[in-house]
């Protein structure tokens, strides 16, 4: 049961000093949920936003925010981040001691829940907890840094977790993370992705709309 497809720009590579004007922009053009990158200088080397700055759009906006934690541990973070309005959160499951409990403990919110698989991870670990899954994240560059380039294994692996969704028979939406451009996002698509992070592809760019609609037509087109 494929889903409609969803655009999440992440605000990694928006201009931070607009960083209202930046989401507005990009959710006028066209997108359909923000993503929002938390990293915390542990589980990857990088530091970037809090629960502040999300509860900051949250308060003026109510545009879906897709919080992606890259953070360990994790479970201090979830009530933090649903409280500051978060749609969905995210997390790495090496990054969690009880990943069965840290699915809980989002969904106790009300708000979706996600695992995120890096590059070097296995499907197992979705055994047993797909009841409890809203997102399967599979990540396409090792986490950190926006403006990698697309790790072409990921095509096979999204075919893989298309298929372990399909036969589940629970909906549950599959979203890929990094790399994605307008000139590979009809191949992720083909692969069986229906959600699509895009970063250094939008933002910079001098017309979202224009972006987000040529990813979009290309989606479609496949
Ligand atoms: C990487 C982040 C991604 C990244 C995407 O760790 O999770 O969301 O910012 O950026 P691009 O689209 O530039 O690869
Ligand atoms: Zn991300």
């Amino acid at each position: 049961m494929k889903q409609s497809s969803w655009i999440a720009p992440s605000i990694l590579s928006a201009d931070f000093f607009n960083l209202g004007a930046e989401i507005d922009a990009v959710m006028k053009a066209g997108a359909d949920l923000i993503h929002f990158d938390v990293m915390d200088n542990h589980y990857v080397p990088n530091l970037t936003i809090g629960p502040l700055v999300c509860k900051s759009i949250t308060s003026h906006v109510s545009y879906p925010v897709d919080v992606h934690l890259m953070v360990e541990p994790v479970d201090s973070l979830v009530p933090m981040f649903a409280e500051a309005g978060a749609s969905y959160i995210t997390f790495h499951p090496e990054a969690s001691r009880h990943v069965d409990r840290t699915l809980q403990l989002i969904k106790s919110f009300g708000i979706g829940a996600g695992l995120v698989l890096n590059p070097a991870t296995p499907l197992c670990c979705l055994d047993y907890v797909m009841d409890k899954l809203d997102i399967i994240m599979l990540m396409s560059v090792n986490p950190g840094f926006g403006g990698q380039s697309f790790i072409p294994s990921t095509l096979d692996k999204l075919r893989q977790v298309r298929r372990l969704i399909d036969e589940s028979g629970y909906s549950i939406r599959l979203e890929v993370d990094g790399g994605v451009k307008t000139e590979n996002i009809a191949q992720i698509a083909e692969a069986g992705a229906d959600t699509f992070v895009a970063g250094s592809a939008i933002f910079g760019k001098s017309c979202y709309r224009d972006v987000i609609s040529e990813m979009r037509r290309r989606i479609e087109q496949r």
